[in-house]
């Protein structure tokens, strides 16, 4: 559950909303340790012309007061095809790719404003986004020097792998989790 002042929603990928989710992610990955200033800008383009069009896409807002965004979330169902999946499944066996991306929902990016962090918020949106998904899985990936990987271990993700995605570039988790207890 959100903090009692915090309303997670979906929102669409234009207007006021979606500006300050777009703020709020260029803030908290602007903060070591990605200290990455230009983050925020290159999502709004790959988010609206290439996620949004995704199978089961849906980008959630955590709101404060009640216009301020102060979180954001998205994901979208994986697939053949798409750049994340196809580079995940050349470094791991048949069967962990059977098993762990055959039928999988993407956590794709994940961020709280840093002066709204450590209050369940990051926990709420996860949580929201992954709540009635059909997919036996849930998959991310997250550097290996983030705090994040702490909180997705405390929502039950596995390590499944750990690689990097660019020739010389930061080693990344790449976690799962199982959503559904019988298939
Ligand atoms: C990761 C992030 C979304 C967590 O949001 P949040 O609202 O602080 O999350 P919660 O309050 O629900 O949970 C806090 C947990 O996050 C972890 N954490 C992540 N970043 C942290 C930070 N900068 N400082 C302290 N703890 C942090 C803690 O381990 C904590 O786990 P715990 O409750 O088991 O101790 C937020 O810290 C953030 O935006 N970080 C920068 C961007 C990022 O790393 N995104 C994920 C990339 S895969």
């Amino acid at each position: 559950m959100a903090p009692e002042a915090v309303r997670i929603s979906e929102i669409p990928v234009h207007g006021p909303l979606f500006e300050g989710a777009m703020a709020v992610y260029g803030e908290a990955f602007a903060r070591p340790p990605y200290s990455d200033l230009d983050r925020g800008a290159e999502i709004r383009l790959r988010l609206r012309d290439t996620h949004a069009r995704r199978t089961g896409f849906r980008l959630l807002a955590a709101t404060e007061h009640p216009e301020r965004v102060v979180g954001m979330a998205y994901g979208y169902h994986g697939e053949p095809g798409q750049w994340w999946h196809d580079t995940v499944l050349k470094r791991v066996t048949p069967e962990v790719a059977a098993d762990w991306f055959g039928d999988s929902y993407e956590l794709v990016e994940l961020a709280v404003h840093p002066d709204f962090q450590c209050r369940g918020i990051g926990t709420a949106l996860v949580e929201d986004l992954l709540r009635g998904r059909p997919e036996r899985t849930c998959v991310l990936s997250t550097r290996t020097d983030s705090e994040a990987h702490r909180l997705y271990s405390r929502l039950g993700f596995e390590h499944i792998i750990e690689m990097t995605f660019t020739a010389g570039g930061w080693p990344f988790y790449v976690m799962g989790k199982r959503m559904t207890a019988d298939r």
